[in-house]
């Protein structure tokens, strides 16, 4: 996959697309590794994401997504499922760009809510009218997710079918080169 680019897999997008069900489907198609960032943090810190956001701060998560993203740098050969807001700032964005091919699954605002009825495990979700905050989640971030060149509407597909549409994206890029 040429010499300036990695060859990571890595899903972005809002909560609830399916990221990490997706993501451990591609995997397991392409004989990869996963890893899902917001996993990662936990490990690192012993802690769950809400008692992150709870005992320390949005902030100090931030923190902790950047050096995940510094980490993933050194990185090949994986298939990576990002927490939303990972690719926010322009300096995560960019590291996870020149990383691999990024792939933004997208759905629609009542999809979103529906598929996230039973979460507890977001704190972000608590802040208000769940279907608000997904709304307004969508609308601030979207100039961001609308970077990534290749987005996948997950609103009617199984996540079956989304992963093999992930691996043909990937083996059409590595052809290209
Ligand atoms: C977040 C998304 C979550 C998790 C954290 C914050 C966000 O990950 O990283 O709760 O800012 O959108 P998922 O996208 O895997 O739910």
């Amino acid at each position: 996959m040429g010499s300036s680019k990695g060859d990571n897999i890595i899903l972005v997008g809002p909560m609830g697309v399916g990221k990490t069900t997706v993501g451990r489907l591609v995997s397991g198609l392409l004989g990869r590794e996963f890893i899902d960032t917001d996993f990662l943090i936990e490990e690192m810190t012993g802690l769950s994401i809400a008692r992150i956001f709870s005992e320390r701060s949005e902030a100090y998560f931030r923190s902790l997504e950047r050096e995940v993203v510094e980490n993933i740098k050194g990185m090949t050969n994986l298939v990576i499922a990002a927490g939303g807001g990972m690719i926010i700032p322009e300096d995560n964005y960019r590291v996870l760009h020149a990383s691999g091919v990024l792939i933004c699954l997208m759905a629609s605002v009542d999809v979103i809510a529906e598929r996230l009825k039973e979460s507890n495990g977001r704190p972000l979700l608590h802040n208000g009218d769940k279907r608000e905050v997904i709304k307004s989640h969508l609308e601030s971030r979207m100039k961001a997710y609308d970077k990534i060149e290749h987005c996948i509407d997950t609103d009617s597909l199984q996540p079956e079918s989304i992963a093999q549409n992930i691996v043909r994206i990937f083996r059409s890029r590595i052809a290209d080169v």
